[in-house]
């Protein structure tokens, strides 16, 4: 006995972090978790769900890669064994979009998925970090707020729509219009996470730089990227691979706050801090706890300032669509 538990306290000492998958076997959860795989920092374990039989085969498949990161798999109707003990969720469970539909459309699906997936983070894991990538994603994180309310463990600073995509897309374009490399591109994205509620704040790359047509084209550019990929999949689905790399991003910044690092910045829809949408995605500084502070994201030019006041009543009503979804399903 007294080996064993010693056993258990090396393992205790040498797991730093325990990052959860939701979604493990679609194809927004392989990619990302092969880059958590590669990524995260040695110690840290990597648990797969997917009610998918295949999702055990992903994980062995993930363990045959030599670092130090732990990999299992769980399939089935039930994420308990994935979530216990998990420091970060990561849920990308849903369906995606085809051509000719909005990200709403799928609000009726992926709606009871992520009610089920956050009744159990609330249950097995209600002090993790939660990160939402399933879409609408301005709609499934007011519904999670709703669950995680009902079961009494709901911390705003605990949970995250994850938009740090457009951050990516609009960093992405920069570098097509602009002599600078990739370290030196930081585009805050503002809003939501769809079609005219994503304002890419350009302006504040290089101010003067762009003219009002052009901060106009590049914001369009940047609400349509989603579906640009959508078209160009022809049915086969949305974005995976920029996805799975803005959410690796977003999660090792969660991890490199919950280690203890100071003034880790990132962009999410999070509840708070804006006075206009009850949440908002906007920058915020990341730490042990989730978000430690909103920063503000002014000043910006006149023509993201109206892109802003145009969205905020579809923000709200997206916003409120979740809420009210939740609070029918949940009986409040
Ligand atoms: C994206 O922005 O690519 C995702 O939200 C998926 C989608 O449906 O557009």
């Amino acid at each position: 006995i007294t080996v064993l538990f010693g056993l258990t306290d090396f393992w205790n000492m040498e797991r730093i972090m325990k990052i959860a998958v939701l979604g493990a076997a679609g194809g927004i959860g392989q990619p990302l978790s092969l880059l958590l795989k590669m990524q995260l920092p040695a110690g840290s374990e990597l648990a797969l769900y997917d009610p998918a039989p295949m999702t055990r085969g992903v994980a062995v498949d993930l363990s045959h890669i030599p670092t130090r990161v732990k990999v299992s798999g769980y399939a089935g109707s039930d994420p308990s064994a994935a979530l216990a003990g998990a420091d970060i969720v990561l849920l990308a469970a849903g369906i995606a979009r085809k051509p000719g539909m909005e990200r709403s459309d799928l609000f009726k699906f992926n709606a009871g998925i992520i009610v089920d997936l956050v009744q159990h983070c609330a249950r097995v894991c209600p002090q993790a970090l939660v990160a939402i990538i399933t879409n609408p994603v301005n709609s499934m994180v007011p519904i999670a707020a709703e669950v995680l309310r009902k079961a009494g463990v709901y911390d705003p600073r605990r949970l995250f729509g994850l938009t740090s995509l457009d951050v990516v897309r609009a960093e992405s374009f920069a570098l097509d219009v602009e002599s600078v490399t990739n370290h030196e591109v930081t585009i805050p994205v503002v809003g939501g996470h769809s079609g005219v509620t994503i304002v890419p704040l350009f302006s504040q790359l290089s101010r003067g730089q762009y003219d009002a047509d052009e901060l106009t084209s590049l914001i369009a550019r940047v609400q349509g990227a989603g579906t640009e990929v959508v078209e160009a999949k022809a049915g086969a689905g949305s974005a995976t691979l920029a996805m799975a790399y803005a959410a690796l991003r977003f999660c090792l910044s969660l991890v490199r706050a919950k280690l203890g690092e100071a003034n880790v910045r990132e962009y999410a829809f999070v509840e708070g801090g804006h006075a206009d949408a009850k949440f908002f995605s906007q920058p915020i500084v990341l730490g042990a706890e989730g978000v430690a502070q909103v920063l503000d994201y002014q000043p910006v030019h006149p023509v993201e300032q109206a892109a802003i006041a145009r969205m905020l009543p579809v923000l709200n009503k997206e916003i409120q669509q979740g809420i009210d979804y939740a609070r029918h399903v949940l009986q409040d």
